[in-house]
């Protein structure tokens, strides 16, 4: 998954490369600066003082010391005085420079705390949005996994809007479930009991006029309880159906990779072998970026052995999603973040 969002303290993070929040004087502080150079030790202040400090935007590496992670790239976001001040060009810079920085030392792996959104003020939902989007832009052209770290649940927020939205879809998805349920209860009790009748007239009727009336009714009466199958070619598994798709849509293999948020190795294995068996959010995340509809979905998970069900809030925050047209697979993700669920991709 080239892109993740996790909850985490950055320095327990196994990765190549931590970046810091620091400031100019890149001395150490609190926040994030603060946890890095106390996990990592007094090497890091003395290589530190070696930098002569670092501008607004700019980025520079250093080793990572005691720190799980190889590199430490230090970055110093802007101060939020009200948003007219070049705040969001200056937290742009921050990222895309770090994210140069660590494509430059051949890193794989690079993990971002929420640069500016703590101690410098920067708004907590616009400090997301600014990341999600340097770092989606940056991985439509680099193989790279990049992670964004939340230390304190409060430090991410979605907009109240879609999280009303999306609560009020959940408790509708639930309260029809509950009522399918005891409609479909009802219904199974209501069709025995015709089932029976029918069975004690058949037999009267047998009787009369010979087997063949009772068996035609029960053929009528088994076909309305039959599962409702797709017009699909129900042998094809689920890496022949994605292929057929992607082909139909026109995107490439790259395109559509990137889109469902997987890295080309997995999506390698998927092509190479066409019984592979994705993981229910893979599945899910690459019917995401082929933009299916419900149906289309449901049948592609399907060759995967899964299926959408309305109790499952995972799954009902896709349909959410699905349902309003929405097949951009970060904001889906800040979503099911939000709500505590697993994000799509592998
Ligand atoms: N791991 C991950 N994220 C963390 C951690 C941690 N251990 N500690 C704090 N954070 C989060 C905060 O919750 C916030 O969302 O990092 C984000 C950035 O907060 P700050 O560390 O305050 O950084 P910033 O807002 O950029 O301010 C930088 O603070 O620490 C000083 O020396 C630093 O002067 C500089 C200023």
């Amino acid at each position: 998954m080239p892109f993740i969002i996790e909850r985490n303290d950055i320095t327990r993070m196994r990765v190549d490369a931590v970046v810091n929040a620091a400031n100019n004087t890149l001395l150490g502080g609190g926040g994030v600066d603060g946890a890095i150079h106390r996990a990592a030790g007094r090497g890091l202040l003395e290589e530190c003082r070696k930098l002569n400090g670092c501008r607004t935007g700019e980025a520079k590496a250093t080793g990572g010391y005691m720190l799980p992670a190889k590199y430490v790239i230090h970055t110093v976001g802007p101060i939020w005085r009200g948003g007219g001040h070049g705040e969001e060009a200056l937290l742009r810079s921050c990222y895309m420079n770090s994210l140069a920085v660590a494509d430059g030392l051949g890193c794989e792996s690079v993990a971002f705390p929420l640069i500016s959104a703590g101690v410098y003020g920067y708004p907590k939902r616009e400090a997301v949005r600014v990341a999600s989007e340097c770092i989606e832009a940056f991985l439509a052209s680099h193989e790279m996994t990049v992670y964004l770290v939340i230390f304190d649940r409060t430090s991410f927020e979605i907009s109240s809007e879609l999280r009303g939205e999306i609560e009020e879809y959940i408790d509708e998805a639930y309260v029809s479930e509950h009522e399918d349920s005891e409609r479909t209860y009802r219904n199974r009790m209501a069709a025995a009991k015709l089932t029976l009748k029918k069975a004690d007239s058949a037999s009267k009727k047998e009787k009369r006029e010979g087997a063949g009336a009772f068996a035609a009714e029960c053929v009528l009466y088994d076909a309305c309880e039959a599962p409702a199958v797709g017009p699909f070619d129900l042998d094809e598994s689920f890496s022949e159906t994605l292929f057929r798709r992607i082909d139909e849509s026109g995107m490439t293999d790259v395109e559509c990779y990137k889109r469902a948020n997987v890295d080309r190795k997995l999506f390698s294995k998927i092509k190479s072998d066409k019984n592979y068996r994705p993981s229910k959010p893979t599945a899910i995340a690459f019917a995401i970026a082929l933009r299916l509809d419900m149906d289309g979905a449901s049948d592609l998970i399907k060759r995967a052995g899964y299926a959408f069900s309305r109790s499952i809030k995972f799954d009902v925050i896709i349909e959410y999603f699905i349902t309003h047209g929405i097949y951009d697979i970060y904001k889906i993700n800040e979503a099911l973040f939000a709500f505590d669920q697993t994000l799509l991709g592998q």
